[in-house]
């Protein structure tokens, strides 16, 4: 936000505005008034608590949503005895779904206990009509349910739900739900509310969205289907957002899309990736930005050569391979092939040698046979990535995938899994200690969770770095001599006075 809003100042009588962001103002006065009521009541400040499932653009948005529930008057809390427990969900894997219907069998006998707490899910999977369908029927102490394309509306579907309940309540309804269930699922969204209150989980860092959805329809993917189409926020926006951030502390910035690589190009003024990484460059304050998540078929030489010439950006790139065999990539729909990734790979690191290379792999795509896998362990041995996420291929409905046939049999899958995994893990650790006995500058970010006096930082290409520190130094870049390497982090010492 530009300005605070005073909220208190926002006069109630008045039909609420139609315009947003001022509409979601007024409710979040609205809110704001009934929640005090009821800490009043109950003579203790009310409590949230938001569990995030999934990738950074789902942590984003939990925090805008935090942001809405701390205006609200709500205090964050860990512990889902809280008075307003969030779930926002993801459902790019079957087994991320499996985890949310799991955890909403116990929520259920908490709220038994506390029958005034306010259970509410939304992000990806709520974008699925038959997730939605099935929580109606069978989860029924569920109060508000909300999509990826209207988290900005919680404080109004959060007021719906308190006045059905109050008003349920005044005339006596029983039953789990109170006053009925808010839904409010948006198929797809057509425009971008901006100047929404944040709360960031650092002081120092953060991600900034700069497009939302994705077009790419990679034929085992549920994204495009519960994202939307791609939109992008215009560069005047990110660029001022930035500037707020830096003004306020952060020092880092991740710039967060499905495809960064496609960014600008739904803009009634057309901007590319590479240029709008140049305008963030030039901030001032701003020390490092990073961002999430390349695509390789749109990746430029504009790009290679915009962060090479940056001192700003990091020495890291996400370059998502998901298999190496030609054959299978383009069921998957990815359009480039091995070579085109491999020969991407070799510019890349031409113009910067020293770059850390990060990559998903999908195991058992269907179709794949023992050769397409032994395509990938070889772009594997070729890339040498400092790290992989490697997944199990999970049929989602809805997605072209799920209908092929020859899907392969779990047995065979598993075993390629481990083996995958097990060479990706052994180049990991040959790779990872390559900056041993040097300085390097680190982020400390926060305490050490197992080593007392120490601190856990990241290198600018994102290793992790854990070394002896104290709480002034969290949020601040410092040199650090790199003594040991630990396979996948290092340990190391402040080279300041004396050291190094
Ligand atoms: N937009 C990003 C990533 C989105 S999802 C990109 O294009 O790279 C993150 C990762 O989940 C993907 O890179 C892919 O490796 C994995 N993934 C997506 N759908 C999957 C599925 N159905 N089964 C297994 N893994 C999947
Ligand atoms: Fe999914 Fe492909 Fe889009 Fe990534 S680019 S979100 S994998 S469809
Ligand atoms: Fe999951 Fe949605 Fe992200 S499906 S990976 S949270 S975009």
């Amino acid at each position: 936000m530009n300005q605070p809003i005073d909220f208190d100042q926002i006069d109630l009588m008045l039909p609420p505005p139609e315009q947003e962001p001022d509409r979601q103002y007024y409710f979040t006065a609205k809110a704001k008034r009934y929640a005090a009521e009821e800490s009043a009541r109950l003579g203790r400040p009310l409590t949230c608590c938001i569990q995030t499932f999934g990738c950074q653009m789902n942590s984003r948005d939990s925090e805008k949503l935090l942001g809405i529930l701390m205006q609200i008057g709500y205090r964050e809390t860990n512990d889902e005895h809280a008075d307003f427990v969030l779930y926002n969900t993801c459902t790019v894997r079957e087994n991320a779904n499996k985890r949310v219907y799991g955890r909403l069998g116990y929520l259920n006998t908490v709220k038994k206990r506390n029958p005034d707490m306010l259970i509410a899910l939304c992000g990806c999977m709520m974008q699925e009509a038959q997730v939605v369908e099935k929580i109606r029927t069978s989860y029924r102490f569920v109060d508000i349910i909300f999509g990826t394309h209207n988290i900005f509306k919680l404080a109004e579907l959060w007021c719906r739900r308190y006045e059905a309940r109050r008003d349920a309540v005044r005339k006596d309804a029983a039953g789990p739900g109170k006053g009925g269930m808010v839904v409010d699922v948006w198929d797809s969204a057509d425009r971008i509310v901006e100047d929404l209150p944040v709360e960031r989980k650092y002081p120092f860092k953060s991600g900034v969205n700069i497009m939302f959805g994705c077009n790419n329809f990679c034929s085992y993917c549920i994204v495009p289907y519960v994202r939307g189409r791609e939109r992008s926020r215009r560069p005047e926006d990110i660029l001022a957002e930035i500037r707020r951030l830096v003004a306020d502390g952060v020092v880092e910035v991740m710039l967060l899309g499905q495809n960064v690589n496609s960014y600008g190009k739904t803009l009634d003024e057309p901007v590319t990736f590479a240029e709008l990484l140049r305008q963030v460059d030039q901030i001032e304050g701003l020390e490092r930005i990073r961002f999430m998540t390349s695509h390789p078929k749109d990746l430029s030489d504009e790009l290679i050569r915009a962060m090479a010439e940056s001192k700003k950006v990091c020495r890291h790139l996400h370059l998502p391979v998901q298999s190496g065999s030609s054959r299978i990539l383009k069921e998957m729909n990815r359009r480039y092939t091995k070579e085109q990734y491999l020969e991407l790979v070799e510019r890349i690191r031409r113009a910067m040698p020293d770059i850390s290379l990060t990559t998903d792999i999908i195991v058992g795509f269907p179709g794949e046979t023992e050769e397409d896998f032994l395509e990938t362990m070889d772009v594997v041995e070729q890339v040498r990535y400092d790290s992989a996420f490697t997944f199990i291929y999970s049929k989602r409905t809805g997605t072209p995938a799920a209908k092929m046939e020859n899907q392969v049999p779990e047995d065979v899958v598993k075993d390629r899994f481990d083996r995958l995994l097990k060479r990706i893990q052994e180049i990991s650790a040959e790779v990872c200690g390559r900056d041993l006995h040097t300085v390097q500058k680190v982020l400390a970010e926060e305490p050490d969770d197992h080593l007392d006096g120490y601190l856990t930082g990241r290198m600018d290409n994102n290793t992790v770095v854990h070394f002896p520190g104290d709480a002034s130094m969290i949020g601040k870049i410092v040199d650090v001599y790199l003594e040991e390497s630990k396979g996948f982090y290092y340990m190391g010492r402040t080279a300041g006075a004396g050291g190094g």
